[in-house]
């Protein structure tokens, strides 16, 4: 029989089919970029750039209780607030995340500035806070340093559900410490914002050892795929050339059966690698926290050391239209150590851990979670509804409700609003309780009615005992 490409070919390997991408669906929110009839007088309506989105008041509260949770696990395990700039320079980013990235080839938001320095867009908040570190010599103080972040990220991305260009990301860093603990911190945090908030999740996780034990790996690595070189997807032939710890990386279905027997790093890390991976193993144990051992988990940036994680919606508890708008295989989250960045960007030695978390891919998941339960993300609460009827009360109003703020209770309130058939409408829809009716009379009587929304009840009250009053039925309709 004559020696064919067709018959060497193994029997599991299949060439790639050219996948159709053209009816992907976009994020939501995301501009469509279809041109608009022309508004007013002939003029262009504008939308925001393809991949870019607007957050609506309607979604207000997922965000405000991703923000929320952040903000109460970053105060309790300590990691300081900081801000540094969106635009650095490009190069901060070339170095960090590394050539033969798709973020630095192929994503990145670059462009001179009016003074020619070339700049970019930040495609990730790790090298700005490690920058950040370095310069202000933050090793001299106590260490680790733990901080945390949130804010615009830009990767010039294919745009599709759960990946945007500009998406917002909270950040994690604990710098300047090597301890399998600290990374068990990290993805507990991580792990503990989606859980305090009612979603499920998984921890994928891997080591990618030390630099010398990854060299020798990517080496057989490359060996063996160089062997399967027709059967890869044209950026598996890309990656086997530029960046080959990428090849596992790969969503490619054809190029799955390959992935799933190429050699495993894990085989490739000595001694002291292996232990410190078993001890991360052992704490997350401690700590039951689910995970599941991925050999194939590399991440997409090229500064990792040792333990990489990534965190995924628990496959168990997915709603199957929710995993299709997170897109079914998107992390939620993503990060590991990086022992080695402080160095190679010209500081002290400086260990570290991070992790950053998909804002816009939480709030899918928390969206899909109140659509199932009602009532599961609470939007703000009210107390009361403060309705005013002519200019005189309006006129009071204002000052009223600021002196209702500082008693703590908390009024919802139109001013623009005239009739008490709409604010009593608004009132209804918001579901509070109560409702203070301040009209021309009661300007004058400085009284106030409160009328209870559930029996139609109304009581006149001195305005001076307007607060007393008000907590008092608050807190009888607590439950006893
Ligand atoms: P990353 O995995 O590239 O890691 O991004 C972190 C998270 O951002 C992802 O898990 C995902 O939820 C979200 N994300 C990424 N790309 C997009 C996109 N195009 N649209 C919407 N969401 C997206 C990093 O950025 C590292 N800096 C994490 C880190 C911190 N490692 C150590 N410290």
């Amino acid at each position: 029989m004559k020696n064919t490409k067709q018959n060497k070919k193994p029997a599991k390997f299949v060439k790639r089919e050219i996948k159709k991408e053209a009816n992907e669906p976009l994020p939501e929110g995301a501009a469509l970029n279809k041109s608009l009839p022309a508004g007013k007088g002939g003029k262009k309506i504008y939308q925001a750039l393809r991949g870019m989105h607007d957050v609506l008041p309607k979604d207000e509260k997922y965000w405000a209780a991703l923000y929320h949770t952040a903000e109460k696990l970053a105060s309790y395990y300590q990691f300081a607030r900081v801000e540094t700039p969106i635009l650095e320079e490009a190069s901060l980013f070339i170095r960090s995340v590394g050539k033969g990235t798709d973020i630095v080839d192929k994503e990145m938001y670059i462009f001179e500035d009016r003074d020619g320095t070339r700049v970019a867009l930040r495609p990730e908040p790790t090298a700005g806070i490690v920058r950040s570190y370095i310069q202000h010599g933050l090793w001299n103080a106590p260490q680790p340093v733990k901080v945390w972040t949130s804010g615009p990220i830009f990767r010039h991305d294919r745009p599709q559900a759960g990946r945007y260009r500009q998406f917002y990301q909270f950040d994690f860093e604990t710098i300047g410490a090597k301890d399998p603990a600290m990374d068990v911190e990290l993805i507990l945090v991580a792990y503990s914002i989606f859980k305090d908030l009612g979603i499920s999740t998984e921890v994928r996780i891997n080591s990618i050892g030390d630099r010398e034990e990854r060299a020798r790996y990517v080496a057989e690595l490359t060996n063996y795929y160089r062997g399967k070189r027709a059967y890869l997807c044209d950026d598996c032939k890309n990656r086997l050339s530029k960046n080959p710890l990428r090849l596992l990386d790969c969503k490619v279905e054809g190029c799955q059966p390959i992935k799933e027997t190429a050699p495993q790093i894990i085989d490739w890390l000595g001694e002291s690698s292996k232990n410190y991976f078993m001890k991360v193993l052992e704490y997350l144990d401690e700590l039951s926290i689910p995970y599941l051992l991925d050999h194939t988990l590399v991440r997409g940036l090229d500064y990792y050391t040792h333990t990489v994680f990534e965190i995924y919606e628990s496959a168990r508890e997915a709603d199957p239209s929710a995993a299709s708008l997170t897109g079914a295989q998107s992390a939620l989250a993503g990060g590991g150590r990086y022992d080695l960045l402080a160095e190679e960007l010209g500081g002290q030695s400086a260990p570290a851990v991070g992790f950053g978390l998909g804002i816009e891919r939480a709030v899918t998941v928390l969206k899909a979670l109140e659509e199932k339960k009602p009532g599961s993300i609470p939007g703000v609460v009210y107390d009361v509804f403060f309705a005013q009827l002519g200019e005189e009360a309006k006129r009071r109003s204002l000052k009223i409700l600021n002196e209702l703020r500082f008693s703590g209770i908390r009024p919802a309130f139109n001013l623009f609003r005239g009739s008490l058939k709409a604010q009593l409408e608004t009132a209804n829809s918001l579901k509070v309780p109560y409702v203070l009716i301040l009209g021309q009379k009661e300007v004058q009587d400085k009284t106030i009615i409160i009328r209870d929304m559930e029996s139609g009840v109304q009581e006149i009250v001195d305005q001076k005992k307007l607060e007393a009053a008000i907590k008092k039925k608050l807190i009888d309709r607590l439950p006893k």
